[in-house]
């Protein structure tokens, strides 16, 4: 069967809309029509220089859709399902995920075709990567069951795509992974797509102060609109000091680094009271080494690696969707943007000059 996609061919060059092919589905597969498709950050990161997943490259993993045709074995799906595609790759059979980690599934390539596996999906006659085990910039994606998860048809799908990324992520990291709770002070730096869901992570687990730090006026409006308590430009003097001073002349328990960059870390260290904790989100390149000075140890802070929020697909996602129907997770402030699949370099342009929150390519 085929499909009309944006593939990558070149990394730093557009993206390409052109006609895909699926092979027939294999066992514990799931065909979906895509109706929206959100644009993460790590679309564009892994677009722009080699990340370790080959061209042609479908990218897209941010997905919502209707399932259209369930391979054999399958359970728990059917046509017509309104689903979101999350990219925790997970075996289901190693001890991480038997134990209910299967964000640290030691097997994860079982679920998803990368370099040296058979193509499921070729581009121009050529075998093409599916980003993370997706591949969502394209009229339908073949996926493993795994990362398919049901939500009610009430959600609308240009919302239900953030559960898949940005809202696992974001506010995963600050409720699953971090378990901060009542009364902690929080700092999110970096107040996009994803950090915004960190803020609304700590407004729902009640903290006390949650200090959002962005060097995007926009992005700090809508920080607050979704339950910071004071914002930081990061662009004016000292704003360490600028943070403390907001938590009361106090460094913070808790800071979430949302942006992925050496500085921004260092920054949300600093932040840190005595003893505080903080949890990596962004991304960086696999190879990149991060220099700490030991200050910090002394200190007794520590830094956490985050991957998709710690977030259990098909426990957390029916939860996320749960807070988005009962007006808990404020979800439509975050699609800044609804667009094409052809007007997918757009988007990556507007991400790029620092747009705010996600656009979302919708079929
Ligand atoms: N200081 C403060 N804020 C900054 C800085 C900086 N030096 N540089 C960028 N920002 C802000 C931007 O203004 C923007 O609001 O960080 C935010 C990043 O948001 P997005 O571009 O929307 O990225 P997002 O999709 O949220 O992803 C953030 O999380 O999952 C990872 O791979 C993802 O590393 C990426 C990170
Ligand atoms: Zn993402
Ligand atoms: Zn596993």
């Amino acid at each position: 069967m085929t499909a009309t996609a944006a593939v990558l061919h070149e990394f730093g060059g557009p993206l390409q809309i052109e006609e895909i092919r699926f092979d027939e589905l294999e066992r514990h597969e799931v065909r979906i029509r895509v109706r929206a498709s959100g644009i993460c950050r790590s679309d564009l990161t892994v677009a722009a220089t080699n990340h370790g997943f080959p061209v042609p490259l479908l990218l897209g993993h941010e997905v919502s859709g209707v399932v259209e045709e369930v391979g054999a074995g399958v359970q728990g799906l059917s046509v017509g399902d309104h689903v979101v595609g999350c990219p925790v790759n997970h075996c289901g059979r190693c001890d991480s995920c038997r134990s209910g980690r299967p964000f640290q599934c030691s097997n994860h390539g079982a679920t998803q075709r990368a370099a040296g596996l058979p193509a499921r999906v070729t581009s121009g006659g050529s075998p093409a990567t599916q980003f993370i085990g997706i591949g969502g910039f394209a009229t339908h994606a073949v996926l493993h069951e795994n990362l398919v998860v049901r939500v009610p048809a009430e959600v609308p799908f240009e919302i239900a795509c953030l559960l898949g990324c940005g809202v696992s992520t974001g506010l995963g990291a600050v409720l699953n992974t971090a378990r901060v709770q009542h009364g902690d002070s929080v700092l999110v730096v970096g107040c996009g797509g994803v950090g915004l869901n960190a803020i609304q992570g700590a407004r729902l687990a009640g903290a006390r102060r949650i200090i959002g730090l962005d060097t995007n006026d926009a992005a700090l409006d809508l920080a607050l609109q979704l339950g910071a308590t004071d914002v930081v430009n990061a662009r004016e003097d000292d704003p360490v000091a600028r943070v403390r001073a907001a938590n009361g002349g106090e460094g913070v328990s808790h800071a979430f680094e949302v942006i992925g960059l050496p500085q921004t870390l260092d920054t949300a260290l600093d932040a840190l009271r005595t003893g505080g904790q903080v949890y990596l989100v962004g991304v960086q390149k696999p190879d990149a080494v991060l220099g700490i000075p030991f200050r910090h140890f002394f200190a007794q802070k520590s830094v956490h690696g985050v991957a998709m929020g710690s977030s259990i697909p098909h426990l957390h996602i029916p939860e996320y969707a749960d807070l988005y129907l009962q007006g808990r997770l404020q979800l439509e402030p975050l699609v800044a943007n609804r667009i094409a699949l052809h007007e997918v370099n757009d988007g990556f342009e507007r991400l790029r000059r620092g747009g705010v929150a996600r656009s979302v390519i919708v079929f």
